[in-house]
């Protein structure tokens, strides 16, 4: 079977077991006070460029969400997000959950708009209903469209007009980062937001997300949110060791570039064929629409999920390559189609 049907199918990019491999033997300090994790914190640093941030390393993309938004909200405090966005769909209400309610805007591509945000903070009036505060963007989106510099400038410009912070999910940032016709950096990323995470799951690593905070007012007391929340690993030293094998030259990007050429390799072939794509992306997932017969026929050689029904007889499908998928696959699945 050819796999595109996520990118955290497979293990580990084998640099990273062998740095655990390497480092096993070596005692630390538990709890993420450990070198690893300092030495990763001074990479990412350098690369964000800026010595202020406050980095912690998490276990998941989920966990990573929930735990910053129910830390940097007041109880009252409402979110605003794309009504695609992943903790709107895909996290089983865990930011509800936290006591905050997560107000969807239609998405535009997967994006959220300023003019929405601004429609939005104006439907909430009074102290009868709850006040949004925070922002949620994905970058890639779900549906693997990326944010430009000028989008995100934007966003945050119509975040300070109403005291908003810009909270942005990196599930996927190696892969936006990296497509053709991206112009934002990770340093872009941190002059822009409040605070952002950094996937690896989604890129090479076992798994570990790295949070950014920016922001001041949102550093106070995090550790103690991370342990009340569970998400403190007792190994933290295990995401220290991966994030610096990611960042130490590059690891990280080059694996993400290679998941989106695999992709667009793929999108360029589905269209060369004469089939649309539900939204044109330019990262590792893609969203083909395929008659329902040709679906069944491809699904016996490849596994990949359906994404939408396209009418009675259509679907769009959702296609993911990883640091994993190789050229080979791509040309495979071309060929069934
Ligand atoms: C944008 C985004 N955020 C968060 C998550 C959740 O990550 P996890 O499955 O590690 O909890 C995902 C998972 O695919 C995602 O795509």
């Amino acid at each position: 079977m050819i796999f595109l049907k996520n990118d955290y199918s497979l293990g580990a990019h084998p640099r990273i077991l062998k740095a655990l491999t390497d480092t096993n033997m070596v005692h630390t300090e538990g709890y993420g006070m450990d070198p690893f994790c300092e030495e990763a914190k001074i990479l990412l640093k350098d690369l964000c460029e800026t010595e202020d941030a406050d980095i912690h390393f998490l276990t998941g993309g989920t966990s990573a969400n929930l735990i910053a938004l129910s830390a940097f909200l007041r109880p009252h405090h409402a979110i605003l997000a794309a009504d695609s966005a992943h903790i709107c769909v895909h996290e089983t209400g865990a930011i509800e959950a936290t006591g905050h309610k997560v107000f969807h805007v239609p998405g535009h591509d997967g994006k959220i708009l300023p003019r929405q945000i601004e429609e939005a903070v104006r439907l909430h009036i009074n102290e009868h209903m709850v006040k949004p505060k925070l922002v949620y963007i994905s970058n890639a989106t779900e549906v693997g469209t990326i944010y430009t510099k000028e989008e995100l400038s934007a966003l945050r410009k119509i975040c300070d007009k109403y005291d908003l912070y810009l909270y942005a999910d990196g599930a996927r940032l190696g892969c936006a980062l990296t497509a053709e016709g991206n112009d934002v950096s990770l340093s872009d990323m941190a002059a822009l937001t409040d605070a952002f995470y950094i996937g690896g799951t989604k890129n090479g690593a076992l798994f570990g997300e790295a949070l950014v905070i920016l922001r001041q007012e949102l550093k106070e007391d995090f550790r103690f949110h991370i342990k009340q929340r569970g998400g403190m690993l007792a190994k933290g030293r295990l995401l220290g060791v991966q994030f610096t094998e990611l960042f130490r030259d590059g690891l990280y990007f080059q694996l993400a570039r290679h998941a989106n050429e695999m992709a667009q390799i793929l999108q360029k072939g589905i269209l060369g064929a004469g089939y649309e794509c539900l939204t044109p992306s330019p990262t590792n997932q893609i969203f083909p629409i395929f008659p329902n017969t040709l679906i069944d026929h491809l699904q016996k050689t490849a596994s990949f999920d359906i994404w939408e029904a396209y009418g009675d007889r259509a679907s769009a499908v959702r296609l993911v390559a990883s640091w994993g998928t190789s050229e080979e696959d791509v040309m495979e699945f071309l060929q069934s189609l």
